[in-house]
This record gives C-alpha cells, structure tokens and sequence, in this order.
C-alpha cells in the first residue's frame, strides 16, 4: 500500500501548548501510595516518594498534573491533606470505596510536583462542598495576603504560596457516578458563582470547567454551562477512554476519528456561545482526561468489594497490550492536530490506575506498552503542527464508520530546533505502507531517525520482567516504509 503525506512550511495549526502532554494522579487505587509515595521502598527519597517512579515520570516530561481527582475530588477535604500528618484524619473513601490515609495531601503532592518539574493542576470540590471550600483552597495555596489560610499554610511550614495557575471546576459533574451530580442549570450557575471568588483571591489564575463527559451526549450540557461561565472560566473540559469491547481492532483503532469529531464538536460550542455572547475572548480546551482502558469489570458485588475500606487497593490496574498502544499514538496525534484549541490534555492516569508506569509494592516499577507513544510525543513533539494533505487508503467497518483512514499522522515544524518531527501510525492490519513526503518550503530535509513500535501480536504486553513492546531503531535507507499496524517517529533536520 502506498500514502502521501504533503505539508507545507506555512500553513500550521498553531504554535503546541506543551501542557497538552500533561499527566493525572488521583487518590484512587495505589496512583498516589505504593505508586508515588512510598516511604519504605528501597529507592524512597527524604519525603517517602520512590526515586523508580520518580525517574520514569521524568522521563515521561510531564508538565503538569491534575489533581486530586476524578471522582475523588467531589467527596475530598481538602484541609485533610495538609498539615501535621500524625494528626491527619482517616475517612471513608466514598469515591471508589477505599480507606484515605492522608498521608499525601496537597501539602506533599506539590513537593512532589516540584521534584518531577511539573506543575500542578487542581481540582476543587463542587460536588459535597461549594465556593467557600474552594476560595479557601486558592488563598492556602495561591496568597501572600496577611490572612487565615495564607498564615496556616505559612504555618504548616510553606512560607512561598504554591502558586497553582490551573484550577478544574470539580470534576465530571454531569455524570451518574459522581457524588454530588449537578444538572447543566446548577452546575453553570454554582461554576460561575465559585469561579467568581476564585479569581477575587488571585486573580492570575486560570479555570476550567466541566464539560460532558460524553461525546454521544455533548450539547445542551455545553450550551448551558457555557452560558453561565463564559465571562468567568478558560477552557472547558473533555474526557475520553476507548475500549476494545467488541474485540474488532480494526474499529478500536478508528476511534480517533471519533476523538477529532468531539473536539471540533466543543469547538463549535465555545465558539457558538463567544458569538451569542459578542465577546472577544476564546475559550479554550483541556482535554483533562485521557486514555484507553482495558479492563474487565467485575461483575458481582463480592468480587468488587472483597477488600472495601482499605488502603490502597489494587483498582483500575489495567493490563496494556500493543493496540493499546497504537491507540494511545493516535490519540496524542489528534491533541496535537488541534493544537490551535488543545491547549492543555492529561492522559489518565500517570501510575498503577489506568497508566503507562506499573510498580510493586517494594518492588519493581516497569513500562506499559503505552508509556512510549506518550514518551516519544512529549519529547520530540515541541513546536508548530502543520496542516497535513493525506492521501491515503481507507476501509469501513460494518456498522460503524465508512472510510476511515488508514493512515494518522501528525507533522510538527520545530523552527529553534531546526527540526520536522513525524509521527504516524498504518492502521493496516495487514499490509506495511510505503511512505511518500511531499515537505514544501523547507530549502532542505535529511530524515536522520526514524523509531518504530511494532509487535506482530497486537495483544502483547508488558510486565515487571520482561518488556515485548519496546521501541526500535528503524535504519534509513531510500524509502519510509510504515510497517502493517506499527507506530513510527520520523525526525528530519530541516533548512528554512
Ligand atoms: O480516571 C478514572 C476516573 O475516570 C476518574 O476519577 C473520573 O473522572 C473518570 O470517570
């Protein structure tokens, strides 16, 4: 099979906001104890955060972190995690039915943001609590005023505010699962209010609100909340994870074009309501919840509670498997081909929940097949994206989708770094693709690295010993041949 890929120097997207390649870590399963925080494991450094994760973290370039939650959020005290551990109270979890120790709070979690050269993006609870909480929260970790929480975080031993600049209006507010669910017409309102006070403590800050947290149901809710926030809030929030349910790869890795449609669809409404609104601000988005997930449900009530009201349960620990991976490839490709609108994404989550770092409890920590999609994006994946002209095969799946690519890529134009970075993956699950480039406006190009992630087995894994999806050098020769359901990184130095 053969695809064209044709650019141009000067038709770009828009300049990458590198928060798109942001992370999540919530208080659910062992993400935050036995992931990040672990005072006796063998590489636990002063605070008790193990130096293993910490160093695959790094890696990953991750430049900020939402957190607490997720579903933790809307049920979370804030004021538990701060403070004299010892004196830290233990709650009921009721979020995902888990026992929280507190023993990280936000005290400790912006150390560690710190340490990993993150910054932090933080969740107010708008499902139990409301605009006093989350005033409050801004003053502790935002002001230098002469004031209560300013002085308690002073106290506590912070004489610098944190100086969190993103802050999420709760979190997934329309949905059924959530404590404290609001319909479009409370949450707008009840958004605006809080956000209104927020910004009154430090008015530097940037806010997100929720938006539906369903592509097939995106609408009235946008519209609404929309309405009541525009003047008051920055982006709205997208979340998204695709399963291969019904076992057909071929339509799992078509999702994406599913992803680009929902993009364009909050688009449309951020950009509906500017225009009712005659305003001249843009509101952006903060696709704050990504991923794939693969994990069997349990179906019976015992299997899912059998250790209820502990501490860190093993939840969400989803196995990762090669077209995972590939999904995850295309997915960070669709941020990046909407870099004019993505301004901040975070694939959900970091470690152990649904994520690309897996530990044992003083053990090893290992990569998942998705670690190095994600790795290969945030690193290399720094500049302007350009607008792609493909040409390329296409194949239906039967009762879904009619001509769907089997070409994805994304081109992005480097201009400091003299660089033209390709990622691409072949949707064929059969047939390898030759590659042909059609690079305007650049005096010269020489393709000098070209990284590959292949497994003839799509349901290949990783696992603590040994790791069967890994990254390859692929050697330069006359032509660039995309292998039958592979993910590739092309790098090309580039004269102007
Ligand atoms: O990431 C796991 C959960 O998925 C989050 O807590 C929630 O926001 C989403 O439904």
């Amino acid at each position: 099979m053969k695809a064209k890929i044709t650019v141009n120097k000067k038709f770009t997207i828009g300049e990458i906001d590198r928060r798109i390649y942001g992370s999540f870590i919530e208080h659910v399963g062992r993400a935050v104890y036995e992931g990040i925080y672990e005072p006796d494991h063998p590489t636990a450094d002063d605070q008790g955060f193990r130096g293993d994760v910490m160093e695959l973290v790094k890696k990953l370039n991750v430049p900020i972190v939402r957190y607490p939650g997720g579903n933790f959020v809307s049920v979370y005290n804030w004021e538990d995690g701060i403070g004299d551990k010892s004196k830290r109270p233990r709650r009921m979890e009721l979020a995902w039915g888990a026992l929280e120790s507190n023993q990280v709070g936000i005290d400790e979690f912006q150390e560690w943001a710190k340490r990993a050269n993150s910054e932090v993006m933080m969740a107010v609870n708008l499902g139990t609590r409301g605009m006093d909480d989350a005033r409050n929260c801004v003053e502790y970790c935002n002001s230098k005023a002469d004031s209560y929480y300013a002085n308690l975080r002073r106290a506590n031993g912070f004489e610098e505010p944190f100086g969190f600049k993103v802050w999420c209006l709760g979190n997934e507010m329309d949905g059924s699962w959530q404590l404290g669910r609001k319909t479009a017409e409370e949450y707008g309102r009840l958004a605006a209010e809080t956000a209104k006070v927020m910004k009154r403590v430090d008015n530097t800050i940037e806010l997100v609100a929720c938006g539906c947290t369903d592509y097939s149901r995106i609408g009235d809710w946008e519209y609404t909340i929309l309405d009541h926030t525009y003047p008051y809030v920055d982006y709205v929030s997208l979340h998204t994870y695709y399963a291969n349910k019904e076992n057909n790869s071929q339509r799992f890795l078509a999702r994406t074009e599913e992803m680009n449609d929902y993009i364009n669809g909050v688009v449309a409404y951020c950009d509906a309501l500017k225009a009712k609104k005659k305003s001249t601000k843009t509101i952006n988005l903060s696709y704050d919840e990504w991923n794939v997930v693969c994990r069997r449900q349990p179906q019976d009530a015992a299997e899912r509670d059998k250790d209820k009201w502990t501490e860190a349960r093993h939840q969400l620990e989803d196995v990762y498997n090669f077209e995972d991976a590939l999904v995850v490839g295309c997915m960070l490709m669709t941020l990046q081909n909407h870099s004019d609108r993505v301004k901040m994404a975070c694939i959900a989550q970091l470690v152990n929940v649904i994520a690309p770092i897996m530990t044992e409890k003083g053990g090893k920590v290992w990569k998942q097949t998705t670690f190095y999609p994600f790795y290969y994006g945030s690193n290399y994946g720094n500049g302007a994206t350009l607008r792609t002209m493909i040409e390329t095969d296409t194949y239906d799946v039967e009762g879904y989708r009619k001509d769907i690519p089997y070409l994805v890529s994304s081109v992005i134009y480097n201009a400091e770094a003299g660089e033209l970075v390709i990622y691409a993956v072949n949707r064929s699950l059969d047939e390898d693709m030759e590659l042909e480039l059609d690079l305007e406006g650049f005096a010269s190009y020489e393709l000098f690295e070209h990284i590959e992630l292949y497994n003839d087995d799509l349901k290949a894994i990783n696992d603590k010993d040994t790791e069967r999806v890994a990254p390859v050098n692929v050697p330069i020769g006359d032509k660039v041949v995309l292998k039958k359901h592979s993910w590739n990184m092309l790098r090309f130095t580039v004269n102007a």
